[in-house]
Formats: C-alpha cells, sequence, structure tokens
C-alpha cells in the first residue's frame, strides 16, 4: 500500500509517499481501507521530530481516518467486513490501509458523507474527552475557546452550544470571527486587536469563563488564570504558545479554580475506549440530527500531504483539512 512516511523531521517536504507493507490487525484490531485522513496540528509536530509515535505503534502520521473495514483481528466483536466506519488513531492514518483498535472504531453517522466522517474522531473525541468530561461545562456557563476556527474549536464551539452554554472564541481575523459566530459563539475576540481578558469580563459582568479550552500553552496561562471565573476549569491542549511559564497560584487558590493539561494520543487503551463510547452515546446523536456537523475546510490527494501541511501551518483555514489516498 502507499503511505506518507517522514525519512528524515523537517519542514513540509519531509512527507514522502512510498509503498510500504500493508498492516496486519493484531487481536481487538480492525483494518480499515481509509477514504479519508485527517490533518492534524500534532502531525506537524511530528513531521518536525518533536512529537515522536508512542513505542510500538504507527511510524506513520495520521491520528483519524474514515474509510471501510477490510480485515479483522482476532477477538473483534461488533464490526463486519465492509462496515463504513471512522476511527481515532495512535498513528498511521496518512495510508491506503490503517488498523485501530476495535473499541476506537465509531460508525460513520447518518447524513455525513463517508470522506467527511474523518473530520471527526480526533476533534470530537479532544472536545469532548475535554470540556465535558474533564472540566464539567454545564448549561448556561461559559466557555472561551482559543482558536475557535481550528478543527478543534469549530466542533467545540458546535457542542457547548448544543448543551446550552454561552461561548466565547479568540481568532485572528475578522473572517474567522464570523465563522465563529455562524457556528454559534456568541462573544467574538480578535487577539490581534482585543485583549482577551478585558473582553471575556466585559461579556460574563467581570464573572470570567468558567471553562477555557486552551491551544496556545505558557504564552497565555496568566492571562488565562486572570480570566477564568471563581472555581473556573483551565484546560490546556495545545503548546503553540510554549511550555514553561509562572502560575500565580495566589490567583489560582483565591478562585478555587483548576489547570489540566491533557493528551488524548499518550492515554491508555481503556480511557480511549470510555472516551469513544461516550461520544458514540452523546456526541453520535447530535451528528445525526444534524445539528451538529464536520467543518471541512479542503481536501488534498495523500500523495500532496506537504500542500497539507503548509495550509495548515498557514493558518488560513477554518476547520479541517482531509487528505484523500
Ligand atoms: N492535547 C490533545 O489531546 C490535543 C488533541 C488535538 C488537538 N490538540 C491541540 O489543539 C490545537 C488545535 O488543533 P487543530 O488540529 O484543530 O489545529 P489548527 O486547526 O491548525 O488550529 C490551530 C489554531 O491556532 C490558532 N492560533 C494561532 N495563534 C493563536 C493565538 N495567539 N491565539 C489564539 N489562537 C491562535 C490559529 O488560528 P488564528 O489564525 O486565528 O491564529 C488556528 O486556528 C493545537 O494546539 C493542537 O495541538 C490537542
Amino acid at each position: 500500500m502507499k503511505a506518507i512516511t517522514i525519512p528524515e523531521p523537517g519542514g513540509a517536504d519531509a512527507l514522502v509517499l512510498a509503498d510500504v507493507p500493508s498492516p496486519e490487525p493484531a487481536e481487538g484490531e480492525v483494518r480499515i481501507r481509509v477514504a479519508a485522513a485527517g490533518v492534524n496540528r500534532a502531525d506537524i509536530m511530528q513531521r518536525k521530530g518533536f512529537y515522536d509515535p508512542p513505542p510500538g505503534s504507527s511510524p506513520y502520521p495520521g491520528l483519524e481516518v474514515s474509510g471501510t473495514i477490510d480485515a479483522l483481528g482476532e477477538g473483534v466483536e461488533g464490526w463486519a467486513m465492509g462496515d463504513e466506519v471512522c476511527a481515532l488513531l495512535v498513528g498511521g492514518g496518512y495510508a491506503e490501509q490503517v488498523c485501530a483498535p476495535a473499541t476506537q472504531v465509531l460508525p460513520v453517522p447518518a447524513g455525513v458523507s463517508l470522506e467527511d466522517a474523518a473530520a471527526l474522531p480526533e476533534v470530537v473525541c479532544t472536545v469532548w474527552s475535554n470540556v465535558f468530561m474533564t472540566a464539567n461545562l454545564l448549561p448556561g456557563q461559559t466557555l472561551l475557546v482559543h482558536g475557535g476556527s481550528s478543527g478543534i474549536g469549530t466542533m467545540a464551539i458546535q457542542l457547548a452550544r448544543e448543551v446550552g452554554a454561552r461561548v466565547a472564541v479568540t481568532a485572528g481575523s475578522a473572517e474567522k470571527l464570523q465563522a465563529c459566530k455562524a457556528l454559534g459563539a456568541e462573544v467574538l475576540v480578535n487577539y490581534r486587536e482585543q485583549d482577551f481578558v478585558e473582553e471575556i469580563k466585559a461579556a460574563t459582568d467581570g464573572a470570567g469563563a468558567d471553562v477555557i479550552l486552551d491551544n496556545m500553552g505558557a504564552k497565555y496561562l496568566a492571562r488565562n488564570v486572570d480570566a477564568l471565573a471563581m472555581g473556573g476549569r483551565l484546560v490546556v491542549i495545545g503548546l503553540q504558545g510554549g511550555t514553561t511559564a509562572e502560575l500565580n497560584l495566589n490567583t489560582l487558590l483565591r478562585k478555587r479554580a483548576a489547570v489540566i493539561a491533557t493528551s488524548l494520543r499518550a492515554r491508555p487503551l481503556p480511557e480511549k475506549a470510555a472516551i469513544v463510547a461516550a461520544v458514540r452515546e452523546h456526541v453520535w446523536p447530535l451528528v445525526e440530527s444534524g445539528r451538529v456537523r464536520p467543518v471541512v475546510h479542503s481536501r488534498h490527494p495523500l500523495g500532496e500531504a506537504a500542500a497539507a501541511h503548509r495550509e495548515m501551518e498557514s493558518s488560513g483555514h477554518i476547520g479541517k483539512i482531509l487528505l484523500r489516498p
């Protein structure tokens, strides 16, 4: 089969289409003939050599796919050859075939095309596990999403809106903010022109955000803690603004607030299985009803993965970028 390999870490041209052996499903795994693969920031980090796949997993990039099951490993129940599915992966999605634990596979939701379903697993599992399972966002509370127009952001806005929360976003352009508004964001902050702490306080009568979903890490830590409401929860999922910063524990203590940081890829299989099961129970009905949808910005042939990475790195996109084998 063909797959995108990374012979040497580096720029977008480090992504090389090559002939590699087809993977064989281990016990408890299914093999998927890939219809589309989602592109994620983490793939760029892996390409640059900063985010190695966990030991024993596929060396190729790609954290989510959609496609058709074409082989079943020992002991797999609940899935059959030919099923149209999407799956959360630790890697290997930039390929014609990939194996996934059966517990990380979801049916393609009714009303979503086989290809577009590739835009769902990573963002839905990340948002659901962090914003709802970990930070416990409740109806009537305020969620601040940094990078509201990102793949993650476009899903976070929709899911928070659906549970009856109020959504604030930051983004770097008026066009991106308008896209966030169309998805349900009510408070729009252009971080290039406005201070998000001031804006979130002004929008909440000085209270602040109950939950913040953060992609910036160190650069935003102090301001995020300032922007939190009493009992607020800051969930850091990205480190685009660096890893090391000072934290004022007194501010945190007075607010009885929490700072949490998580990575989905490294979580043990049973935790991922629980997240995928929760997503199937709580999110899939929203997608099947048409109220929540994958936001797909562009599609590239698998062999042009470099162009897809350049597009993501230039940050011109709104929503997800897909690769088609
Ligand atoms: N921990 C986990 O398990 C996990 C899982 C999935 C994703 N993530 C993280 O989630 C983030 C989004 O991932 P993605 O795949 O959806 O990537 P993406 O679509 O490329 O999104 C990155 C976003 O960062 C925004 N951005 C850049 N500088 C910013 C700033 N100063 N303030 C606010 N936003 C800024 C960009 O928007 P502008 O053009 O508006 O700047 C862009 O929308 C990444 O950091 C990724 O690593 C973490």
